[in-house]
């Protein structure tokens, strides 16, 4: 290993302790009541980076959530490098599934548990680990932002980007928030899916009727919700609503077989998978819709009534080329014109994201290349990414020249937004020094 890994390796125990700190701490932006929470964890994560060497750091925010910008001016001739990552983290969900407290960092046999251990707290300790491997001198300059919004779809980064473009402004950017193909094999991702939600709300009645007397002979709204819920997909669980981009599915030698599918998801036995083709395919090139919540009579206070009105709430992934907006257009106009026996339909757009898909050749994309392969002992993997981030298309279209490289520290039982949260200790190692690697080659170059 090469002596900017072998200090990497020095300096794990300390990256590791500071993962843990951020663990402990509860920064659920979605929910309102943890949102101090949130800026605690911002001011955390400005105290780290200034620690690191950062010499200008600041908390800013646009009226959403705070975000850290760290800077580090480039040494003359040298490229600006932005490192991001992502503070806020999804909400727990059931405590009682998870085998130890979401909140309180637990290793076990070489993986940290924890909420936002690998997703994204883990994108934050990489940054600081190559920091720390210059002493606080890289060869090139860095910034770097760290987001306090992305998992709730990151509705204030336009502004923010608007207000901090020039502190932004970046020639390669690397964004620490996906994964790899496996705790051996790293890879580089270069597509992903983009994001729309909204809400359909359906009504059939003024008021809610005794099913006895009106059963029968007048619809239910929560019937009518079904059956317009269960126009989404065919039969055999293909995306049903029309005029949604789909690009050829490119030669994919890469594919996820079945059982690690069955195994990974805990894909209940007798159940089976949806869609047709290749689950990468699938994954990363098609769109894909979710019913992601329903509000309606909860089944302990159910009375014989037909029900008046219901809500769901629809979430859906758009395929790298797709426009987010056109998709939404799309999905409200399924939703408005597939409802049974006349009923009415509103629905309420929600939050887009874009798709994005990399050009990923050249010379930067050689040095990442290489960097990973000698972090790892094996040459990264090229592959789809079935989530979102939001922050990808915003900033090419901001920066159009720079050049985007996605990495991360997520492998697939990383389990990121699920119960039991985690992140691979000799991962975190490895994808520290590829970028430790990566920044040094940068230096080189210029
Ligand atoms: N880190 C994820 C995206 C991701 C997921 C990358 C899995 C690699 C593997 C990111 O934090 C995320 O979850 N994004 C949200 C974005 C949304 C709220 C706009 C997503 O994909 O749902
Ligand atoms: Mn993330």
């Amino acid at each position: 290993m090469s002596e900017l890994g072998n200090r990497v390796a020095e300096l794990l125990p300390s990256v590791r302790a500071d993962l843990e700190d951020l663990i402990r701490i509860q920064s659920v932006w979605a929910d309102e009541a943890r949102r101090p929470e949130v800026i605690r964890c911002a001011d955390t994560v400005a105290s780290l980076l200034s620690g690191a060497g950062f010499p200008d750091v600041s908390v800013v925010s646009a009226g959403g959530a705070p975000a850290v910008i760290a800077r580090y001016p480039a040494p003359a001739g040298a490229p600006t490098v932005l490192l991001y990552a992502h503070h806020d983290v999804q909400p727990e969900g059931d405590p009682s599934q998870w085998d130890s407290a979401p909140f309180v960092p637990t290793e076990v046999d070489g993986r940290l548990y924890g909420r936002g251990s690998s997703d994204d707290k883990a994108g934050i300790a990489c940054h600081l680990a190559a920091m720390r491997a210059f002493d606080g001198k890289p060869p090139v300059g860095l910034t770097v932002f760290v987001e306090g919004e992305e998992e709730s779809g990151s509705p204030t980064l336009g502004a923010l980007l608007a207000e901090h473009r020039e502190a932004l402004a970046a020639d390669v950017i690397v964004i620490a928030d996906s994964g790899n193909w496996s705790t051996e094999i790293p890879a580089l991702t270069v597509s992903l899916r983009g994001l729309v939600d909204c809400e359909v709300e359906v009504a059939t009645l003024a008021k809610g009727l005794h099913s006895g007397i009106w059963g029968g002979v007048v619809p239910d709204a929560l019937s009518a919700l079904v059956r317009l819920l269960a126009s989404l997909h065919d039969d055999d669980g293909n995306v049903a609503v029309a005029g949604l981009f789909e690009p050829p599915a490119p030669e994919q030698a890469l594919d996820i077989p079945a059982e690690q599918i069955r195994a990974e998801a805990g894909l209940l036995e007798g159940v089976g998978e949806i869609g047709a083709g290749p689950a990468s395919a699938r994954l990363w090139f098609k769109p894909a819709i979710t019913v992601i919540g329903i509000d309606t009579t909860p089944v302990a206070s159910a009375s014989n009534t037909l029900i008046p009105r219901a809500r769901a709430k629809i979430s859906m992934r758009v395929a790298p080329g797709g426009d987010a907006g056109a998709h939404l257009d799309a999905l409200r106009a399924h939703l408005e014109s597939h409802a049974p026996w006349g009923a009415r339909v509103t629905v309420t757009d929600g939050e887009l994201g874009q798709p994005y898909a990399i050009d990923a050749t050249g010379p930067v994309y050689d040095a990442i290349r290489a960097a990973t392969g000698a972090a790892w002992g094996v040459a990264p993997v090229d592959m789809g990414m079935g989530g979102s981030i939001p922050f990808i298309a915003e900033f090419a279209a901001a920066f159009p020249s720079a050049t985007i490289v996605v990495t991360g520290p997520e492998d697939p039982a990383s389990a990121a937004h699920s119960v039991n949260e985690s992140q691979d200790l000799a991962v975190l190692a490895k994808a520290a020094t590829a970028e430790t690697l990566f920044l040094a080659a940068l230096g080189d170059i210029a």
